[in-house]
């Protein structure tokens, strides 16, 4: 069964891609590399013995992907392509609610022609904006987000849900992952980010491998159990298999459904220095700072919908998201090169 991926050569794309393969679907990966590597269809090879079908194109031009599904015999469709850095949405919104607006929307035309009607979207938490409550579940209010990138998820959000409205024979998923960190046990696959790191994980595994002399701790003055800021991290690989738990369950009935994506568990900034601390057997320099601005004090994941309904549960604990970065950032200290 084919499964188009878009952004596959990404960090969560390639890794299901590999996922998909191992569970007998054939993935067509769809990437225009603005943030990606060709090398990563190599490294899935090596894992999998299998080189998927791949298109190098923008999901924003109509006859490149009307042209994809065409050739193909798509049935289902997982939409990770999008630009995801808060800071850079900042100072670009254009160009991200070009890129992910206008492209979920050409993508979606373009399913709507090939008569594909079964899509997996990759949300976020930051729909939740600044939850008043937590653990956050899928009914607590989204739509207060705080920027553009923010907004270009809720507004596809919406649009899905309107979609829906009007055709209920589609199936729609919408995935709204907390934190994604981690990478392939294999220390082969993992996240590359260009320049320097915006998030925290790949930023300590970049002051753990030498690349960066010191780690800036974004305030130790919120209301959390020591000062720093709480998330939700999610071992990529568990988020991986919840992807295919829903492919495999509801991706197939018509409804909007709609699922967090967590462990359920916060973690402190200073937490996750010492699960790393720990993994690396390395000291991981760092200096208290101000706060980042538009940062939240902390946010966690209720996941028993995706339990109950998708039979679905994040297994993966901190040391093991450390242990597996520290393998892939110390056996690829300049990522896909
Ligand atoms: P990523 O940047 O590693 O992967 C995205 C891929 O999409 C890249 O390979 C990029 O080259 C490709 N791409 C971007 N725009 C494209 C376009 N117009 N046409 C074709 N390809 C395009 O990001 P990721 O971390 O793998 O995230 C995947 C998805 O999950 C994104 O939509 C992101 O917003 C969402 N998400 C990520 C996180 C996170 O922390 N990583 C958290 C929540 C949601
Ligand atoms: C985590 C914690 C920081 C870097 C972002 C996006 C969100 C989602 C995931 C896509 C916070 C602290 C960080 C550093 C630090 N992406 N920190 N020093 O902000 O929860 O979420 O990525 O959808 O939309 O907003 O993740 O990893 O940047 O920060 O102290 O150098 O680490 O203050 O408490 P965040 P993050």
């Amino acid at each position: 069964m084919q499964i188009l991926v878009t952004g596959g050569l990404g960090y969560i794309g390639s890794l299901t891609c590999i996922e998909l393969i191992e569970a007998g679907f054939e993935p067509i990966i769809i990437d225009n590399l603005s943030n990606s590597k060709l090398q990563v269809l190599n490294r899935i090879e090596a894992l999998t013995d299998v080189r998927p079908v791949f298109y190098q194109g923008d999901i924003c031009d109509s006859a490149f992907m009307q042209s994809v599904f065409s050739a193909q015999k798509i049935e289902s469709v997982i939409h990770f392509a999008g630009l995801k850095s808060v800071a850079e949405s900042v100072s670009h919104p254009l160009e991200y609610y070009a890129n992910n607006v206008n492209g979920t929307l050409v993508l979606l035309h373009a399913m709507r022609k090939a008569n594909v009607k079964s899509l997996l979207f990759s949300s976020s938490a930051t729909v939740y904006g600044d939850p008043k409550v937590v653990p956050i579940t899928e009914k607590t209010p989204t739509g207060a987000t705080t920027n553009p990138y923010g907004r270009s998820k809720y507004i596809i959000e919406c649009m899905l849900s309107d979609l829906f409205q009007a055709q209920s024979d589609w199936s729609i998923t919408i995935l709204r992952y907390f934190n994604p960190v981690g990478a392939h046990p294999s220390g082969t696959m993992g996240e590359d980010p260009q320049g320097i790191p915006n998030n925290l994980m790949p930023y300590i595994a970049q002051v753990a491998v030498g690349r960066r002399d010191v780690l800036s701790v974004f305030g130790d003055d919120y209301a959390t159990e020591d000062g720093t800021g709480v998330r939700d991290y999610i071992h990529v690989m568990d988020l991986v298999e919840g992807h295919l738990a829903a492919l495999k369950t509801v991706s197939k009935k018509s409804g909007l459904h709609i699922y967090n994506l967590g462990t359920g568990q916060g973690s402190s900034v200073l937490q996750m220095i010492a699960a790393f601390s720990q993994a690396s057997k390395k000291k991981i320099n760092y200096k208290i700072c101000p706060r980042r601005p538009g940062d939240i004090a902390q946010c966690w994941a209720n996941t028993d919908k995706a339990a109950r309904e998708l039979n679905w549960k994040a297994t993966r604990t901190l040391l093991d998201m450390a242990t597996d970065t520290w393998h892939w950032q110390e056996k690829n200290p300049q990522g896909y090169v």
